[in-house]
């Protein structure tokens, strides 16, 4: 079963596990399918995180394929000659695109632990079908190219592909012809990831972040590697939760915060009650407090992960935590207000037949990133070098603040929010999960493991449910629509600022019991959860 945020994708990967192909096999079908059928998120220009669980080894490995800072990226790198943070910079010019990691991270998956039944050249083949002969616009390509039209219309090239006429993107009903994206990725099946990597592909890469202003070299691309990380473990409920390390800070939050709400009867307390949601919201701005203070790249800084995860230090944070009253952030720490929003990244969940399980998620940062398609490469760029800190106390695009940890330099990692997860129970896949969302991701993963686990929800229930998101900066809860008026009421007399607000996620999730497997696509988005024969 693969459920993924677009249903071709999601169809190809199935196929490749119907001819024989392992979930590693249809993960990477199923990535490289995404960058050009979701461009605004699938992507070979971007970054991720992928999980593999290999079930006959009973053994999860965690792949960081995440962007990094090119080699020329000093400390100041975003800020004017003031010292002031110059958000344009790491959102809108070559100076935020991080080297991409997708075609490295995909390549390594298959290389060791694909079946060994497909060469990458097969897998990437149906996605080079899709952008050689096209394909009729319509679903979230028909929603989200009109919201990214300004981003989109700065780049010729970005036009060329995107837009039907001098002013308007691609419309549903029209046909997207991706010839450019479809030679790239015909080097990349002939000639493997060095296409990429040390090849003319590359060379159109460098080439057009430097025209945009950044530093990116060839040596920056030569010198890139997917790395290999010991994944975070916790628990919950007698499951296993194996998550995502750094630099993403995924993992880390996701298994704080079951640490410090399993000691709550949430289950008695209700799903989405208001003690429900104030017990949840107040262990949510602990986290984010934590993530903006420690989380960083752990190749160049200490990242207390262990006193992080471990039950103590939840019981010594519950212990601070009022049951009965919101705490303000200001009290917890000073920050600033959220300035942009929305749902960017992509998420998919793979279980073969024979329970291994492929959790994935990617990302070009901004929907469409930087909005740059690489001139002759047919690749849009990530504008991924914003997820910096840029310095002490400026936000990002998320309103996330961040310190020393995450801050830019010369080939270092920033700090991401990406959380793909599996649920083991009895060493056995249960639960394979993940979400767009930026800051959010976290809570939403959060969320949907209370809801499966806690609430007792199918996948389908807890894809559905009404979410809250609380990050500590700004001071406010989010919630989405759909909660009681009464309960909401409820929440404004413990103190909390509530603000109902649009959708929060993507989820994508299967679970699994025994040879029964269910998938659930979000329903705020046009995704497909699709099973195999
Ligand atoms: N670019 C959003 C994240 O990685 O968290």
């Amino acid at each position: 079963m693969v459920a993924s945020q677009e249903a071709r994708a999601s169809r190809i990967g199935v196929d490749i596990l119907e001819r024989g192909g392992n979930a590693v096999d249809a993960a990477v079908a199923v990535g490289f399918a995404l960058a050009v059928t979701l461009p605004r998120a699938g992507n070979l220009g971007g970054g991720g995180f992928m999980l593999v669980h290999l079930a006959a080894l009973k053994k999860t490995i965690a792949i960081d394929y995440r962007e990094t800072a090119p080699f020329d990226t000093p400390h100041d790198v975003f800020l004017d000659e003031g010292g002031r943070f110059v958000p344009e910079r790491s959102q809108s010019t070559g100076l935020g695109v991080g080297v991409p990691g997708t075609v490295a991270g995909l390549a390594h998956a298959h290389a060791k632990y694909g079946s060994g039944r497909f060469s990458l050249s097969q897998l990437i083949a149906p996605a080079i079908t899709l952008a050689r002969d096209g394909f009729i616009v319509d679903d979230d390509l028909a929603d989200s190219l009109p919201q990214a039209l300004e981003r989109l219309g700065r780049y010729p090239s970005t036009r060329a592909v995107f837009f039907r006429n001098e002013t308007e993107t691609k419309q549903r009903g029209d046909q997207l012809l991706q010839l450019d994206l479809a030679e790239s990725l015909s080097q990349i099946a002939q000639q493997g990831p060095q296409a990429f990597y040390d090849g003319g592909v590359g060379s159109r890469v460098v080439a057009a972040v430097r025209a945009a202003g950044g530093r990116m070299t060839l040596e920056d691309l030569k010198s890139y590697r997917a790395i290999e990380r010991e994944p975070l473990r916790g628990s919950f409920r007698g499951r296993e939760v194996v998550a995502m390390p750094p630099p993403s800070s995924g993992g880390a939050h996701v298994i704080q915060l079951l640490n410090i709400l399993e000691a709550y009867p949430l289950a008695s307390l209700g799903h989405n009650s208001a003690q429900t949601i104030h017990l949840m919201a107040e262990a949510m701005k602990r986290a984010y407090a934590d993530r903006a203070e420690f989380l960083g790249d752990p190749d160049f800084v200490v990242v207390p992960l262990r006193g992080l995860t471990s039950k103590a230090y939840a019981a010594q944070v519950r212990g601070e935590l009022s049951s009965d009253r919101a705490r303000p952030s200001a009290d917890i720490r000073h920050g600033e207000p959220l300035a942009y929003e929305s749902d960017q990244t992509t998420h998919y969940s793979i279980v073969d037949k024979d329970g291994n399980a492929v959790s994935n998620t990617y990302t070009l940062n901004f929907s469409y990133g930087l909005g740059l398609v690489a001139p002759g490469t047919g690749i849009l760029l990530n504008n991924e070098l914003d997820d910096f800190a840029a310095r002490e106390g400026a936000s990002n695009a998320y309103g996330m603040l961040g310190g020393e940890a995450n801050a830019p330099a010369s080939r270092k990692r920033p700090l991401s929010s990406m959380s793909p997860t599996i649920l083991l129970r009895d060493g056995e896949v249960e639960l394979v999960t993940g979400s767009p969302g930026g800051s959010r991701i976290i809570t939403i993963v959060l969320q949907t493991i209370l809801d499966v686990v806690e609430h007792g929800m199918n996948v389908a229930e807890a894809a559905a449910s009404v979410r809250v998101h609380h990050q500590w900066q700004p001071d406010e809860l989010r919630i989405e629509r759909g909660l009681s008026l009464d309960t909401i009421r409820l929440l404004q007399a413990k103190g909390h600022s509530v603000r109902v607000a649009p959708t929060i996620g993507s989820v994508q999730s299967i679970s699994r019991s025994g040879a029964w497997l269910m998938g659930a696509s979000d329903p705020r988005q046009r995704g497909a959860a699709t099973l195999g024969h």
